[in-house]
């Protein structure tokens, strides 16, 4: 049997394929979720369970749809529940774009946007960022003028994989930019909670339009409840929920159980979280400090740092290196985009003792390359 031929550019994700050919004592910096325990709240709530198991809304499970909006300012009934933020960002692709049309997606940024405007027969479009990586509005612009049939737009802030945010000045002009031009904007906000210093903007500051995307997966600390959601008017989201519900049903009931008792908790379980990070952030940023000899900038969210390449490193061979003979599993920045070619993905979510032996294991390939 032939594949639909809309497939043809998939291929699996460099990250899974590198972790798994990795030496069994690596250090794993490639992964991009949370290292720590799941939080209280949504163990409880999974032991607490009992009764049938039943499917649910298709919409999802309205106590959730009601503490999602709360935790956001936003009407239960503009809040569509899905698995994980991937979940919302395949029933956008599908509901909104038609084979033929564009998708604008950061170069670098998250290797699924690309993978599922293709997925939906369209084509991405790459758009690249700043100075630091953050969003800019005049490349941005230019990049919409020059895709006719741009259809939706993606932004990630703060991103994956560079940790940059964007100033809410850019944000605004490149959410008037979408709206003049009829194109759908999705803000990805998943990293957004998961911050040292003052929170970023959201797209939510400058315009009720658009899509903002959440997730328990990072801030929350549970990516394997596969639970996310989208915000936006309701009518903009009918299409996604048709499509969703098509998917999967509906989200798993536990996991929006779980993910209920957590968003309920956000003070404690975010204020946890951001210690978590410090701790990260403090052992990653002393041993690099050490190591490479460099004082690291910590970005706007997240857990990953971006780091240049030595001079004349051909990216993939050397990452290779880096995995068998250091034994530390990193991301290729190619991975992300074009634009992402001299610089590897590192991520500092896991344990703290394990991060600064990763680093101490990885400086003298950048000293001797
Ligand atoms: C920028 C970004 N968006 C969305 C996702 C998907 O997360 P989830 O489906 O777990 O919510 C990820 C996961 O790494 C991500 O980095």
């Amino acid at each position: 049997m032939i594949p639909a031929a809309r497939l043809a550019h998939l291929r699996p994700s460099p990250i899974r394929a590198l972790s798994e050919g990795a030496p069994p004592d690596a250090v794993p910096m490639g992964l991009g979720e949370p290292g720590w325990d799941l939080p209280l709240p949504a163990v409880e709530a999974l032991a607490r369970f009992s009764g049938p198991c039943a499917y649910g809304p298709n919409a999802g499970l309205p106590e959730l749809q009601e503490a999602v909006g709360a935790f956001h300012g936003t009407p239960a009934r503009d809040v569509l529940l899905t698995a994980g933020s991937q979940g919302a960002l395949f029933a956008l692709t599908q509901a909104y774009a038609e084979p033929g049309d564009a998708v604008l997606v950061p170069d670098p940024g998250f290797l699924a946007y690309p993978a599922l405007a293709r997925i939906a027969g369209a084509e991405p479009v790459p758009y690249p960022l700043g100075p630091g990586f953050g969003l800019d509005a005049d490349l941005f612009r230019a990049a919409l003028d020059a895709a006719p049939r741009a259809r939706l737009a993606l932004v990630n802030h703060p991103g994956n994989p560079t940790g940059a945010g964007c100033s809410r000045a850019a944000l605004a002009e490149v959410a008037e930019a979408c709206a003049r031009r009829g194109v759908l904007l999705v803000s990805d906000e998943v990293y957004r909670d998961l911050r040292l210093g003052d929170p970023a903007p959201s797209l939510r500051d400058v315009t009720q339009g658009g899509i903002v995307l959440g997730s328990v997966s990072k801030a929350w600390g549970a990516p394997g409840l596969r639970v996310g959601w989208a915000l936006g008017e309701a009518p903009l989201l009918a299409p996604a929920r048709l499509v969703h519900a098509y998917m999967v049903t509906a989200p798993a009931r536990t996991s929006q159980l779980a993910a209920l008792a957590l968003v309920r908790e956000s003070g404690a379980v975010l204020a946890q979280a951001r210690e978590h990070l410090r701790a990260r952030w403090e052992a990653f940023s002393e041993a690099f400090a050490r190591h490479f000899g460099q004082v690291p900038q910590h970005g706007a969210g997240g857990f990953y740092h971006w780091l240049a390449l030595p001079p004349g490193a051909d990216p993939m061979p050397f990452c290779l290196r880096l995995r068998d003979e250091g034994r530390v599993v990193v991301v290729p920045g190619q991975a992300f985009g074009e634009r992402g070619r001299g610089f590897v993905r590192l991520s500092y979510a896991g344990d703290p003792a394990l991060i600064r032996e990763g680093v101490r294991r990885l400086a003298p390939f950048w000293s001797t390359p």
